[in-house]
């Protein structure tokens, strides 16, 4: 039998990413190239900047990950691409790379969910088992997901308002720290210099699996403004731990109870906020002696990367999930309509 070879190429936000996946484990090539320096003077992801730095970087990216593979695109199977959700222009320079190499090499075109990658990126440490809840928490997601076997996806609960990860960097802006706000809060928080003085609200207790998070975001700068009409300075240290440890706990008492409802075998992280010190640690502390099992992404999988979306490409190839060259890309595609573009 010959090699399944499988060429991922992620864009939907401000990293460019190719990786090439052979038969379902061999990571042959995984290249990144992020933009973060540059939006950073933004303080935040300026969309139209991020496509045409896509753009620029697509083919360098291209050319790298065939060179790492050694490999020709002769060689592989199928194309897998994001096509949503994420930045409509950025979408776009990926998936167009994707339906040129498909065009021009005979190649099936496989369209993959942003949010499912993060959750099959966890397939690079252990073997999805089921059931499985994913808790997907990112800078526009916010969702738990039940898992009854692959490539299906039960959302049992989401954000209303806010990302969890949106509220990481507004909160981060209104201490005036750089963007990722996650990556700066999460830094200060680990060295141990603040303590949990400010007493935040938990919204949406409400026995759901639903979350807000705009409520907390809202204390925060009330407070802020608070804080400066009484001339008094806010402690950022002491803000980054009381809202690491509130919006965390918040999402971790709402999320566990699904663990015993669905009988859940596997409890997985998702998404860039998965890189966060205090979930990573709370996950293990909380599930200890419950005979579940807690993935925890490395790293390298908790920022946008291609591999990801390989390894989804990898399983769609077996079901033959191919789209059409005139697919479009879908900026809020929705997880439970993965097989519908
Ligand atoms: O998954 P991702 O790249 O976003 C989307 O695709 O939407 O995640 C980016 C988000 C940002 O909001 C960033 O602040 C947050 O993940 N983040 C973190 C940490 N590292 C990144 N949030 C909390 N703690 C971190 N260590």
């Amino acid at each position: 039998m010959s090699d399944k070879i499988i060429l991922g190429i992620e864009s939907s936000c401000d990293e460019t990413a190719i990786a090439i996946l052979k038969n379902n484990d061999e990571l042959l090539a995984n290249v990144v190239s992020t933009q973060i320096a540059i939006h950073q003077k933004y303080g935040g992801v300026m969309p139209e900047i991020a496509s045409r730095l896509h753009v620029e970087n697509i083919g360098v990216v291209l050319r790298e990950a065939l060179e790492q593979a050694h490999i020709t695109m002769e060689e592989v199977s199928a194309i897998a691409v994001t096509v949503g959700p994420g930045l409509i222009g950025a979408l776009h320079v990926g998936l167009q790379c994707a339906k040129t190499l498909a065009l021009m090499y005979h190649k099936p075109l496989i369209p993959v969910h942003h949010l499912s990658g993060h959750i099959y990126a966890n397939e690079y440490v252990s073997p999805l088992k089921f059931p499985c809840l994913a808790i997907v928490v990112s800078g526009g997601n916010t969702e738990l997901v039940i898992m009854d076997k692959h490539l299906s996806f039960n959302i049992i609960g989401e954000t209303k308002d806010d990302a969890i990860g949106e509220a990481f960097d507004k909160v981060a802006r209104v201490a005036g720290l750089p963007y990722p706000g996650g990556v700066s809060i999460d830094r200060i928080f680990k060295e141990g210099q603040g303590k949990h003085s400010y007493i935040l609200p938990r919204p949406l207790d409400d026995g759901t699996y639903n979350y807000s998070y705009s409520g907390i975001k809202t204390a925060v700068i009330n407070l802020a403004h608070k804080l400066e009409q009484n001339g008094e300075k806010l402690n950022v240290p002491d803000l980054c731990v009381s809202f690491e440890e509130t919006a965390i706990d918040l999402l971790l008492d709402k999320a566990l109870p699904a663990v015993k409802e669905y009988n859940v075998k596997q409890v997985v992280l998702a998404g860039g906020v998965s890189a966060n010190s205090y979930l990573r640690s709370q996950i293990v502390k909380r599930l200890e002696g419950s005979g579940v099992e807690v993935v925890i992404p490395p790293l390298w999988c908790t920022t946008d990367n291609a591999a990801m979306i390989a390894k989804v490409g990898s399983y769609l190839y077996e079901e033959k999930v191919f789209a059409p060259l005139n697919v479009s890309a879908s900026p809020c595609w929705k997880l439970e309509d993965f097989r519908k573009f």
